[in-house]
């Protein structure tokens, strides 16, 4: 079962870098990273939020972005 990673697509769309880095997971991650992009997730003061599965993590960089995703993927392979 692949991670439910969510995100805003309005609030991250104007960060190439977050964009990058997302596209760069989604490729590298295929089969094990279910991306939603909502137009807004009421999270409009802590941009760019995302939520993976049910928890949610405010302002977060994309080096974050990658700790967090590649952090969840490895824990849902034990
Ligand atoms: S418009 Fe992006 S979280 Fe609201």
């Amino acid at each position: 079962m692949p991670v439910q990673l969510t995100l805003c697509r309005r609030c991250t769309r104007t960060r190439p870098e977050f964009r990058r880095t997302l596209a760069q997971l989604t490729s590298n991650y295929p089969h094990d990273l279910a991306v939603e992009e909502l137009e807004c997730m009421a999270a409009c003061d802590d941009v760019p939020a995302i939520m993976i599965e049910t928890d949610y993590y405010p302002r977060v960089p994309p080096c974050e972005l990658i700790r967090l995703v590649e952090a969840r993927l490895t824990a849902e392979q034990v």
